[in-house]
Formats: C-alpha cells, structure tokens, sequence
C-alpha cells in the first residue's frame, strides 16, 4: 500500500510513521508513506495555497490550483484509490472503514486548514470524505494520522502476532474484554480465576461474556447497531 498525505505542514505528521508500528510496517516494505508540502504548488513568488472566501466571512479557504496540480502529478505517476480529505463534516471514522481501506491499493489523503478548501476541490478531486470525530482539530494532519495508524495496523503482516488486531475492540463488534498480565495478585486485587485455569474453552467463553458485558454497559449503540 501506498499512502500520499498531502499537507501544508509536513513537519506535523512526520513523527508517528517514525516509532513503533508504523515504523516497522515502513521497514518492512508493507506501506510507503509520502508527505507532500502543498507550498511547492504555490502561487505567485509567496508560494500563496489559500485566500479571502468569495461572499465575505473570517477565514481564508484553501484554493483549487496547488491542490489540483499536487494531486495530478501523484496521478501522472500511478493510479490511486481513493482521494480522501479530512474534514470535520466527513463521514466519521470506524473500524469499518479502517478495514475497507485497509484493503486499497493506493491512497491520496489531503489535510485541510483554515476554513477548509473550496468546495470545488470536494466536488471535482475528493472521492471519500472522513472526519475522526465531532470537534474541530486546527488542521487534518492529526485526523489524517489517526486514519493512518487505524488502517496500517490492518494490513496483514504489520501486527506480528496474526491475530492481534483481528481481537481488537470494534473488530466483532463488540468492546475487547479485559486482560491481565503478571503478578497474579497485587495488593489485594487479583486475576479472576478462569484466566489461570488453563481450560481454553472456558477462558474463550469468559471472554465472549465479558466482552457481551462491557458493550452493554458503556456502548449499547453498538449492540443496538449489529
Ligand atoms: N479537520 C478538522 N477537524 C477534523 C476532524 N474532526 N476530523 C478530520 N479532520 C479534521
């Protein structure tokens, strides 16, 4: 998978493909990610990408003519999947769509600032539309990392242990059940019993329960859902 994050602050989302595992997942060769600085597509001697919106109104918009000619060089070169834009309006993120674009090829991301980029830019370029939740970030560079850990994570290869993310939270939609590590007793509170029984069966059927549990109590939208 390539992943082509186009930004006018590069330096904002540098550092998370640089630890852990999305660093690894670059290693190994499983995802190229890109960052592009839009300024290069810049107008005029100031490098200009946004300006005054038409109708009036406090803020500046993002202008058509970088955006366009940054996303037609990517596409002179290969042929992409989606162009998403991150947006507050978008459509919110899931483990759903996490697993679908897991599954793409070739993926543009374009973060927005100020006011956002002219609706042009949405109506022509922009295939998909995603927002990581209701509150306004200052730009789409922190959502576009967020996005980017969700559905690197996915692609077979980069969790080492296979079935780690197929366990996570969201994945069977259900809340993940609680887990423990050693010491088995520590002042006072102790691993419930079945996790040390050793009885496989019964530890998987304690863990589909509490998993049916904590839905319940904190998420039921999730069951109401399903
Ligand atoms: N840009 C600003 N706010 C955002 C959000 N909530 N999700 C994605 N991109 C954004």
């Amino acid at each position: 998978m390539r992943i082509d994050i186009i930004t006018v602050l590069p330096e904002l989302i540098e550092s998370p493909f640089q630890a852990s595992i999305l660093k690894r997942a670059v290693e190994k060769g499983i995802v190229e990610v890109h960052l592009h600085d839009l300024r290069k597509y810049g107008l005029n001697k100031y490098n200009q990408i946004d300006d005054y919106q038409y109708g009036g109104g406090a803020g500046m918009v993002m202008m058509i003519e970088p955006i366009d000619k940054m996303i037609a060089k990517l596409k002179a070169d290969r042929d992409y999947d989606e162009v998403i834009y991150m947006t507050p309006d978008g459509e919110t993120l899931n483990q759903g769509i996490a697993n679908q674009l897991s599954m793409k090829g070739n993926i543009i991301i374009l973060c927005g600032h100020y006011k956002g980029v002219d609706q042009r830019v949405r109506d022509l370029l922009v295939t998909r539309e995603i927002s990581i939740g209701d509150y306004v970030l200052s730009g789409g560079e922190l959502g576009a990392a967020v996005l980017c850990d969700a559905i690197i994570r996915l692609i077979p290869g980069v969790i080492s242990d296979e079935t780690s993310a197929l366990t996570d939270s969201f994945q069977d939609g259900l809340l993940a059940p609680p887990v423990y590590t050693r010491p088995a007793e520590y002042k006072g509170s102790s691993v419930p019993e079945i996790l040390l029984s050793g009885n496989l069966p019964k530890i998987d059927k304690w863990r589909e329960d509490q998993a049916y549990a904590r839905t319940k109590n904190r998420r039921p939208d999730l069951l109401t859902d399903h």
